[in-house]
């Protein structure tokens, strides 16, 4: 094979920023655009070389690579996260990846998904019961707080967990619009402005609410079968949190992890139904069918094909996690390619998902694009909303669970209809998520 074609340079660069000021201007157009100029294009950043992977086939081949021999954790994206996170699960390179993985995946294991499914059925009554007839809610804001509610009270046991969602939830928008600046306009997030130290301070106080929840979690004899007892047990404290620090950066990185994606999903999901009343009436029935007016129970999740196709093809239009980064340790070969050593490469599944050869009229939702006799290989090879390879979300069957648990639960008990006429856009920060989805909660006769 030749491996050293020469990748085609992105057009449009200007001297000194080169495409900076593109990619801070609408960072999902530009990102998107790439895809005119071939499979692999170059851009520039900065002073490392950068490229963007626009085809599935390059962007698995990067994602593959679990020894991180030739692509590992590293870039843009992820040096952000460091500054939150420092040196762990979702950031650390392959060789300590290898050895924290196996011990956190005991809390994703699938035979404790059923007792996972029963809280999220109870949190997403709870928040409902807090709902009269014609509520209207923020979509985004409220799925995101159910989703905070669910991690407490499933990964994050213990007294303080509470308390530390709470202050979680007021904190996070902060530090994930501070983040979008610093990665954008690095510049301009080092100028002692308001907005960059109310960002610092929100980190602060996040750290302060993790760390007195692992001090209350210590004065505390209950054993609590979740993610702080594998942190704190021996196995933990000599690969994954030697010292309190790296303890509260694992915490972090899950508190990121889990609550901002899920909550972005279902909020887009429920926009998304609201907008397409066919649909959400086929869903109706599908759910009344099945469930017959009981609360969804995990082993139900099989026998809703239809919330299942709906899920999929929310992933598809909204990946949450829509950008990752990668960084060559060495010289790496890709496709026909030879990339040199220190190059940050960008991959996306957003870009992935929209391409029009793979999946037709990319822009439509359509759930039924999903049923067995339209998916195919390269719809599946295109399709990675959680990643691919080892570094793939840990938390997606958990997600799903909480997404088709939540949407069976809402749906059983209202309809949902768009309570705005302004257009509903992706806010692109880290995630996408929708902004302005308000939604009127308008109950059903037939729940129970
Ligand atoms: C539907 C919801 C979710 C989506 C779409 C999603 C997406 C992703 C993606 C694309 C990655 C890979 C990033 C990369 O390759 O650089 C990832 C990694 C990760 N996710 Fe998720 N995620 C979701 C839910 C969750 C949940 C619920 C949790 C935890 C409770 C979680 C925790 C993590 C962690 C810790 C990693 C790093 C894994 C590793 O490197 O081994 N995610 N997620």
């Amino acid at each position: 094979m030749n491996t050293t074609v020469p990748v085609p340079r992105s057009p449009g660069a200007l001297p000194l920023v080169g495409h900076l000021l593109s990619l801070a201007r609408d960072p999902m157009g530009f990102i998107g655009a790439q895809r005119r100029h071939g499979p692999l294009v170059r851009i520039s950043l900065g002073r490392r070389p950068a490229y963007v992977i626009t085809a599935p086939a390059l962007a698995r081949q990067v994602q593959l690579d679990g020894s991180g021999e030739h692509f590992d954790m590293g870039g843009p994206v992820l040096d952000l996260f460091i500054r939150l996170v420092g040196d762990s699960l979702p950031t650390c390179p392959a060789a300590a990846h290898r050895r924290q993985r196996p011990i956190l995946q005991q809390a994703f294991h699938h035979s404790r998904m059923p007792g996972y499914a029963e809280t999220f059925r109870d949190v997403a009554l709870a928040r409902a019961a807090r709902w009269t007839n014609g509520t209207v809610i923020d979509a985004a804001e409220e799925m995101t707080a159910l989703s905070m509610d669910a991690l407490a009270r499933t990964l994050f046991l213990g007294p303080g967990s509470a308390e530390a969602a709470k202050v979680f939830q007021r904190h996070f928008p902060v530090v994930i619009s501070g983040l979008a600046t610093q990665m954008l306009a690095p510049a301009a997030g080092r100028l002692p402005t308001s907005g960059n130290r109310r960002f610092r301070h929100s980190i602060d106080t996040i750290h302060q609410a993790i760390t007195d929840m692992i001090a209350m979690r210590r004065t505390d004899a209950t054993d609590h079968p979740d993610l702080l007892s594998l942190l704190l047990s021996p196995e933990g404290r000599t690969h994954l949190a030697p010292d309190d620090t790296a303890l509260r950066d694992q915490l972090f990185g899950f508190l990121i992890g889990g609550i901002e994606t899920t909550g972005s999903v279902m909020g887009w999901a429920l926009h998304l139904l609201a907008t397409h009343p066919g649909t959400a009436a086929r869903a109706h029935n599908e759910i009344d069918d099945v469930l017959g007016g009981k609360p969804p129970i995990h082993d139900d999740l099989a026998r809703l094909p239809l919330l299942k196709r709906i899920v999929s093809e929310v992933l598809r239009l909204y990946p949450p996690v829509w950008l990752v980064s990668r960084t060559t340790r060495a010289e790496a070969p890709l496709g026909e390619h030879l990339l040199p050593a220190g190059s940050d490469v960008f991959l996306s599944a957003y870009v992935l998902h929209r391409d029009p050869e793979t999946f037709p009229d990319p822009d439509r939702f359509d759930p039924d694009r999903w049923t067995e006799n339209r998916t195919g290989r390269p719809q599946r090879d295109a399709y990675m909303p959680f990643g691919v390879g080892a570094r793939k979300c840990i938390g997606d069957v958990y997600g799903l669970t909480q997404t088709g648990i939540v949407l069976a639960t809402l749906l059983q008990r209202s309809q949902i209809h768009p309570a705005s006429g302004r257009a509903v856009r992706p806010h692109v920060r880290i995630t996408q998520r929708p902004g302005n989805a308000r939604i009127r909660l308008v109950a059903r006769a037939r729940a129970t």
